[in-house]
């Protein structure tokens, strides 16, 4: 009989937000796949289940920081072999993703590339995680939307006519890879007024946690990649 394979969100940074649910999966699996962006680099999913998969067999899978489709192509090809040749041994495969598997998750491309081209079934199921925003909330002790608001979740746009018209429709916006656009939407934000509206964290959930509303102070500064902005009228 085939493995199963078993998408788990292991939430934005903290061992102890993970759930139980996912806690119980790892335990379950005989292998935990683990994304990372680049070989040498350490997986921050990997790190933040270190403390419940002591023994476990891990597959570390780099899925380059590009947006070359067809090295991202390559990159989903390859991961989706080496799984399914698990699942086809029997063995039970959890794939470790950061916050939660619907939002911006590499496992979406995989579970496509393995539906698309391996004819066999596999039993897939998908466990939910604390997302980044709604931990970011937390840090900041803020809500994001209350009664009739409404919030838009986002991948930073490059055209700032787009950002802007996100911006002045919803009472919330959360920026999420927000890192490589931040100058542009600083300036957006200024012809806007919204300068002081704009709440930035980063790594939110590790020992490197990040926030501040003093955006101008963060102008050309390498920002992280595990970073947002949430924007607040
Ligand atoms: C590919 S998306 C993954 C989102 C993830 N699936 C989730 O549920 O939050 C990566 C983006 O999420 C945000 N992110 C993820 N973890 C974060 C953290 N610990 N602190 C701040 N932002 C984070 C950043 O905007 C980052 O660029």
């Amino acid at each position: 009989m085939n493995g199963k394979l078993c998408a788990v969100g292991v939430g934005p940074g903290e061992p102890e937000l993970l759930t139980l649910k996912a806690v119980k999966a790892l335990n379950e699996a005989q292998v935990i796949a683990v994304p990372k962006g680049y070989a040498e680099k350490e997986s921050v999913a990997l790190l933040i289940i270190s403390p419940f998969i002591q023994g476990k067999k891990i597959l570390e899978l780099v899925f380059p920081m590009t947006d070359d489709k067809e090295v991202l192509t390559n990159s989903w090809q390859e991961a989706a072999e080496k799984i399914s040749s698990l699942l086809k041994k029997g063995e039970n495969v959890v794939f470790a993703t950061l916050g939660d598997p619907s939002l911006y998750s590499t496992f979406n491309y995989l579970k496509a590339t393995l539906e698309q081209y391996d004819t066999e079934d596999f039993i897939v199921e998908i466990i939910p995680g604390i997302n980044s925003f709604s931990a970011a909330a937390s840090l900041l002790q803020e809500p994001l939307v209350e009664g009739s608001e409404n919030m838009a979740v986002v991948s930073t746009p490059q055209n700032t006519s787009r950002l802007k018209e996100i911006i002045e429709l919803f009472d919330t916006v959360v920026l999420l890879k927000v890192h490589r656009y931040f100058e542009q939407v600083l300036d957006c934000l200024k012809e806007l007024g919204l300068e002081n509206n704009g709440y930035y964290v980063s790594r939110c959930g590790s020992s490197k946690e990040f926030f501040s509303q003093d955006l101008e102070t963060l102008a050309g500064e390498k920002l992280d990649y595990l970073s947002m902005l949430i924007i607040k009228k």
